[in-house]
């Protein structure tokens, strides 16, 4: 048997190989704490789990569905997307279902690149808006994130060579992993930068609802103008904690809908009915049940920013994310040091490497355990970190 080529091009997604790893040591007996992946591990409300058992019972929701989502969805979505953030989508046109958003994130690169033209990608980023690039023949141009420029990317400083072959450009506020959130005004000046160089602007908000501190993340489609040159990928994930159901959405830029919309009906065939169901009930979720789940993170990142004060080691304030962003001791390579910890200790972090080069010196912390369990990995962390 031979595989082809490209698929050398394409890594083992990160968590996936710390998942390897993860499994080995609790063969061994190690309990391990994953505090890598952002996996929420708390119950989506309640409602939305009704709304799945009802719907499961149905006999008419087994079949295919539609294509691009159940007209009742869509409707849902642009019904959210008004009632949160005073956006106005057709659904038939400006809405799509995804198998959660990394799928839509995944196959965009597929609808938009040509063998020799650019997606321009934060560093560090997401994993999945740079793998699928070379399968498809594009090039990806690094936007560095730096901490002294807030984690926002200096799009000014994107050569003009570059700008004339991109065709995608990546933003991700409130952002992971860096949790860095975006003033409104840097949303504005990526609108006009993508329209001035025709660009889309593909804008990923998966972390929009969870938030705390008083702060409320905008969409890029609030700019007004944005719905002419950029989508925007939502997701139940974190947003309602449905990672596992794998649903989402893109909305949007009628062109670039219509263009994923034909990829994806060639490629899947919906998605489960009593999924889009439950999710139409999730996205009527009271306020009250965000701001209760929220503080618990709040809280929970509390915990791991005390552990980080005590050990020294600085980190990232944010409002927002299930992530701390924090800086290693100077010199500390990501990789080597995150697997140190892991089969030290058990406690299992993200190399900020595995996310880009830009991510190096830096390791990402998950909030995704009940306050006694972060506290515990923070302790066996501190006490590797002391050598006792
Ligand atoms: C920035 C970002 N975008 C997209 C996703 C994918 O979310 P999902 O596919 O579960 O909707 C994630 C998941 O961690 C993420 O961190």
């Amino acid at each position: 048997m031979r595989t082809a080529k490209r698929l050398n091009n394409l890594p083992t997604y990160v968590f996936a190989a710390i998942g390897n790893r993860v499994r080995e040591l609790k063969a061994a007996g190690i309990d391990v704490i994953r505090c890598d992946i952002g996996s929420p591990d708390m119950a989506p409300p309640q409602p939305v789990v009704e709304a799945m058992c009802h719907a499961v019972q149905q006999a008419d929701k087994h079949g295919y569905s539609s294509f691009y989502g159940s007209p009742p969805y869509r409707q849902a979505v642009a019904k959210y997307y008004r009632r949160r953030f005073s956006v106005e989508l057709d659904p038939e046109t400006q809405t799509l279902a995804l198998i959660g958003s990394k799928e839509g994130i995944y196959h965009l690169p597929t609808a938009f690149i040509d063998p020799g033209t650019v997606v321009l990608t934060p560093d560090p980023g997401y994993a999945t808006y740079r793998n699928a690039i070379p399968l498809v023949g594009g090039e990806m141009f690094s936007m560095p994130l730096r901490e002294e420029n807030g984690w926002l990317p200096d799009l000014a400083a994107i050569p003009a060579d570059v700008l004339e072959r991109a065709r995608i450009l990546w933003l991700n506020y409130p952002n992971n992993p860096t949790t860095a959130v975006a003033p409104f005004s840097f949303l504005e000046q990526a609108v006009a930068f993508a329209r001035q160089h025709g660009i889309l602007l593909a804008y990923d908000n998966p972390y929009c609802e969870v938030t705390w501190d008083g702060y409320v993340a905008p969409s890029v489609l609030q700019v007004p103008g944005a719905v002419d040159v950029a989508i925007e990928f939502n997701s139940f994930s974190k947003s309602y904690n449905m990672a596992g159901w794998r649903i989402g959405m893109v909305v949007g830029n009628q062109e670039a809908i219509a263009a994923l919309a034909r990829l994806k009906t060639n490629a899947d065939t919906g998605i489960f009915q009593a999924i889009q169901d439950a999710a139409i009930v999730a996205l009527d979720t009271k306020d009250g049940w965000l701001v209760e789940r929220n503080e618990t993170y709040r809280q929970r990142r509390q915990v791991v920013t005390d552990g980080l004060d005590r050990m020294g080691l600085s980190y990232t304030k944010s409002p927002a994310t299930l992530y701390v962003w924090a800086n290693l001791p100077a010199g500390a390579k990501s990789m080597d040091y995150t697997a140190s910890l892991r089969d030290a200790t058990g406690v299992s972090v993200c190399p900020g490497a595995a996310l880009g080069p830009g991510g190096e010196g830096y390791v990402r912390i998950t909030f995704c355990h009940p306050v006694d369990r972060l506290a515990e990995a923070m302790e066996r962390w501190e006490k590797w970190m002391s050598g006792s």
